[in-house]
């Protein structure tokens, strides 16, 4: 059995298949909607429900009770009960590229600091990937799980994928990466997913934020954003614990002198005694405020754990950033395996 979804604001329909979510449905039919963790848990896809009903996969968790009362749904986890109609953005920049699972073969390991390891990934010769620079791919274990990571890399031809892995002591994936896990290596991915690139269609300047490891998209959309001469203005801040956690200090201060639209503040929230720091102190958010006291003609592209990402909707937004220019990758390091 199979219900239509009705997007009010662009006028389209799709058929959603049973037990399929309306995000899924998009995606089968080159339907972009704004989407991150897939999770219920990063609010990004949320959208507005006009008419129908529709279950939950898994309680959607980035609803609060006045939300849903409202008529808000997340469309990662909304399955269908009848025809509905809905009012959600959709984003065309993604809309032609494929969603594939892939092999790869793993071509270069690099442990760039104590705890993060640079892999890069080679991809089959014949295979085509095509991705927008900020979005992630999932790697399949084999045990049926999966681990996802932002490519760190803007797209190019005969490409590797480059993935920054932050070691999670009692991950299983991470350990692999830093204990056993060799060049040469086979692997399986899916993807790209998520919606975290540049939107082009603005020359608004842009606040990128990264915490730790969130740097990966960041870079790449970066990396894009040079490649392509862009000539917007961007701030870039990074947040990590100590010095020795700025694993890309070098690139990203070369990049910022040879480019005088890119600005690069590094950030520690706990500088070591021996780090003779005497640059931007305490939490990544609280820096871009000291720097921004009004950022009602800013757009900001945020990535890192869940705590940043929610003092940034909440500082950034009462500092006058609409909410609908801050644009956010969430992640939680997984621990369950
Ligand atoms: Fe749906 Fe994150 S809550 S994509």
């Amino acid at each position: 059995m199979s219900f239509s979804v009705h997007n009010r604001k662009s006028g389209k329909r799709i058929e959603v298949e049973a037990d399929e979510t309306i995000l899924d449905a998009g995606l089968r039919n080159s339907i972009v909607f704004p989407y991150s963790c897939r999770g219920g848990t990063c609010g990004t896809c949320k959208a507005r429900l006009i008419s129908g009903r529709v279950e939950y996969t898994h309680p959607p968790q980035a609803l609060s009770d006045a939300e849903r009362e409202a008529g808000d749904i997340l469309l990662c986890q909304a399955v269908p009960l009848d025809d509905v109609e809905i009012e959600a953005t959709e984003l065309a920049a993604s809309a032609e590229i494929q969603i594939k699972i892939m092999p790869c073969r793993v071509s270069a390991m690099e442990r760039v600091a104590h705890d993060v390891m640079v892999l890069r990934l080679k991809l089959p010769a014949s295979q085509e990937f095509r991705y927008l620079a900020g979005q992630y791919i999932d790697i399949l274990l084999r045990d049926g799980r999966r681990r996802s990571f932002s490519m760190a890399s803007r797209p190019q031809s005969g490409q590797e994928l480059e993935l920054h892995v932050r070691h999670v002591p009692e991950g299983q994936f991470s350990t692999r990466v830093f204990e056993s896990m060799k060049v040469k290596d086979l692997m399986r991915f899916q993807g790209p997913f998520g919606t975290f690139f540049l939107r082009e269609d603005s020359e608004r300047p842009a606040i990128l934020v990264a915490g730790g490891t969130g740097l990966a998209p960041i870079k790449a959309v970066l990396d894009q954003a040079i490649a392509d001469g862009s000539t917007r203005e961007f701030h870039l801040f990074w947040g990590v614990r100590a010095r020795r956690d700025l694993y890309m200090d070098e690139l990203l201060a070369a990049w910022a002198e040879r480019h005088d639209n890119l600005r690069y503040t590094p950030v520690l929230s706990e500088p070591a005694a021996d780090d003779a720091w005497d640059g931007e102190s305490g939490f990544v958010h609280e820096a871009v405020l000291r720097h921004y006291d009004d950022l009602a003609a800013h757009e900001v592209y945020a990535c890192g754990p869940p705590v940043m990402i929610d003092a940034a909707k909440t500082h950034f937004t009462a500092r006058g950033l609409p909410a609908g220019r801050l644009f956010y990758d969430s992640f939680e390091f997984a621990v369950d395996d």
